[in-house]
């Protein structure tokens, strides 16, 4: 288990064990691969960031999952893998997130994409993330980070 805080203090604890803080995420997000790059979307306020939402109800985290990267991407998934789980303690709420690492097998334009701006492409990632504004905040902490470490050691990419 990993401790830390992310952009906005707030507490966060991450895991890569199986379902360390629920069976029922509230959350999900995506780290997405296409054509050998990382896919992310753009969020209107936040910035870019992997795709990833609320789980609704009578929904599996799972299907979620491959809602939301549909929505936020046009993107297809061909696989679809487990990685770990964090919990973020805010001042009003606690949300428990799944992190998921997803191969995209096409990407379909979309006419509107659901709440962003459709599908960003990035061959590497910023070596100064965390000081990078065109980055949501979900996105500069040790979450993205540790999770794409972790992917690095279990999958070739
Ligand atoms: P959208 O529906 O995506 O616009 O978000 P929301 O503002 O309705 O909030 P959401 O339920 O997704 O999250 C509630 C709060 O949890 C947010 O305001 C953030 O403070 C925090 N949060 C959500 N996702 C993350 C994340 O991936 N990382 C971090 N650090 N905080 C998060």
């Amino acid at each position: 288990m990993y401790t830390f805080q992310d952009y906005y203090h707030n507490h966060v604890k991450l895991s890569f064990k199986d379902n360390p803080f629920t069976d029922k995420p509230g959350h999900v997000l995506i780290l997405c691969r296409y054509k050998g790059q990382w896919l992310f979307t753009k969020h209107p306020r936040r910035g870019i960031e992997f795709p990833g939402g609320k789980v609704e109800a009578g929904e599996l985290p799972r299907e979620a999952a491959v809602r939301e990267v549909f929505e936020e991407t046009g993107g297809t998934l061909s696989s679809l893998s487990y990685i770990g789980q964090y919990k973020v303690e805010g001042r009003h709420e606690t949300i428990e997130k799944s992190i998921y690492y997803g191969t995209i097998a096409g990407l379909e334009k979309q006419k509107h994409y659901h709440e962003t701006e459709g599908p960003v492409l990035f061959k590497q990632l910023p070596k100064k993330l965390k000081e990078d504004s065109r980055f949501s905040f979900h996105m500069r902490d040790e979450v993205v980070e540790m999770s794409i470490q972790h992917i690095k050691a279990l999958f070739t990419i």
